[in-house]
């Protein structure tokens, strides 16, 4: 780069890709019926994730996504044959990737909530009282519950914030409290139902088990406490293990995927030697041939507080989730962790491994500027992976998608709260970099599900 080009802070030219976008044609639920489990902030969309997972890997091979989000990535890769990885340093994005990729049969989810339902028709007279207690005084002496997957044992009692409570009607609540007790997270089966469970939790219709807030992202607590009192909110009644098994319905209209994945929680700087261990003990390759990610935004979103009632669930603390993050970094330190990120990878790629950054160039975080945004991907080739020794196959860009994505999320205020996703395609080594470029022109099979997987 020129050096009067980089003191006026000038977007690099960076070389366009001959990739067309076509995952903006598709429909919006392309892909495995898994994906919508629960939405997630800045996700990328599954048909995204398939137009690379076709052309640059092939059934066997294993395809990371060092911060998985929700899984979109796995999920589809093990839906497509590949082993899908997805590592994310976020309890609640692990939660939702280990579902998908190390799910729960259909036989095991239903019968686990046939269970959940005797259990709780055999107890539920002292959970409606314990429901209707914490309902009449929220943040009370009376609203000690047990915790979260202590199976009722006895356990440090621990209470439920105000805006839980508000949240929900006491039938409910008190549904929802028996649940949250009994489900083990580190049990397979357990944790896709409560995965399922944070799918459905709040949205605006029928299926949603509060219509306190959206779908996509829980409201502040205060203006909850503050809209609940100026509304009289009362939230309808809605029976869990009803909405929980209409849920099942819909994730399983496809079988779950053959190809089981792996998830791991931790920092993607060090995830090498985690998916290394975690895949030979599963006796699959050890090297990724595709990395598909999109890492965090700058200082856009903050996964703890913006999914609280979420974590509340799962019995996660959303404080201590933002403080471990990072989602919250000015451009300096957000390149130097980025360089961090791809030299962690480095190690468990193969020689010809095709590396591909989603990079949100974002300009406003909801309404005000933010320094540094424009031109980003630039930056991050420039400053990150180039220094890494990665090779430059080109930029692919996604406007459309990434302008639907934000403008859903904050409203018409935000709408360009990411102008355009910059899709920075690498090659782990000049082989790497060729792979990438001979596979853009290819013809991508856009049936979905697909007709069948080419064998190995
Ligand atoms: C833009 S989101 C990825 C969304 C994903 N592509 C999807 O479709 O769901 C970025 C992710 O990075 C995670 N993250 C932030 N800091 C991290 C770190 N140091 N290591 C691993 N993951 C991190 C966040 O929890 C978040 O899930």
């Amino acid at each position: 780069m020129a050096a009067g080009q980089l003191a006026l802070e000038l977007p690099l030219e960076l070389p366009a890709m001959e990739l067309a976008p076509e995952w903006k044609d598709q429909q919006r639920l392309w892909g495995h019926a898994f994906h919508p489990m629960c939405s997630y902030l800045a996700s990328f969309p599954a048909a995204l994730t398939h137009a690379f997972i076709a052309r640059y890997s092939r059934p066997g091979d294993v395809v990371l996504d060092p911060f998985s989000g929700r899984g979109t990535t796995a999920l589809q890769a093990c839906a497509e044959g590949r082993i899908g990885v997805g590592n994310d340093l976020n309890p609640f994005a692990h939660l939702l990737t280990a579902a998908k990729v190390q799910p729960a049969t259909k036989a095991e989810a239903v019968t686990r909530l046939a269970q959940l339902r005797l259990g709780w028709n055999a107890v539920s007279g002292e959970w409606l009282t314990l429901g209707a207690r914490v309902a009449a005084d929220p943040g009370g002496a009376g609203s000690m519950v047990p915790r979260a997957g202590s199976g009722g044992a006895a356990s440090t009692p621990e209470s439920v914030p105000v805006e839980v409570a508000l949240a929900f009607h006491p039938r409910t609540l008190a549904q929802l409290l028996y649940v949250r007790t009994m489900l083990k997270l580190d049990d397979r089966t357990d944790r896709f139902l409560a995965a399922a469970i944070t799918g459905i939790l709040h949205g605006k219709s029928a299926s949603y088990l509060s219509v306190l807030m959206p779908n996509t992202f829980s409201m502040a607590p205060r203006y909850v406490r503050d809209f609940a009192a100026r509304t009289d909110f009362v939230s309808p009644e809605r029976d869990v293990f009803d909405g929980l098994g209409r849920k099942l319905d819909r994730l399983y209209r496809q079988p779950p995927p053959r190809t089981e994945g792996l998830a791991l929680l931790g920092d993607a700087r060090d995830v090498a030697e985690r998916a290394r261990a975690g895949l030979r003990a599963m006796g699959r390759p050890e090297r990724a041939r595709l990395v598909v990610t999109s890492p965090p935004y700058l200082r856009v979103v903050k996964y703890g507080y913006y999914n609280w009632l979420r974590t509340w669930f799962l019995g996660f603390d959303a404080r201590e989730i933002d403080a471990t993050l990072d989602d919250a970094h000015h451009r300096e330190p957000y390149l130097a962790f980025l360089r961090d990120s791809l030299a962690g990878l480095r190690p468990i790629l193969t020689d010809d491994a095709v590396v591909v950054l989603v990079i949100g160039d974002v300009e406003t975080d909801r309404g005000r500027k933010i320094r540094g945004g424009v031109g980003l991907a630039e930056r991050v080739w420039e400053a990150a992976a180039e220094p890494e020794g990665y090779k430059l196959a080109g930029v692919a860009l996604d406007d459309v998608a990434a302008n639907r994505k934000m403008t859903k999320l904050w409203g018409d205020e935000a709408g360009q709260a990411t102008k355009t996703d910059r899709i920075l395609v690498l090659g782990a080594t000049e082989a790497g970099r060729r792979r990438a470029l001979s596979g853009a022109a290819m013809d991508v099979d856009w049936t979905w599900p697909p007709r069948a997987l080419r064998p190995l």
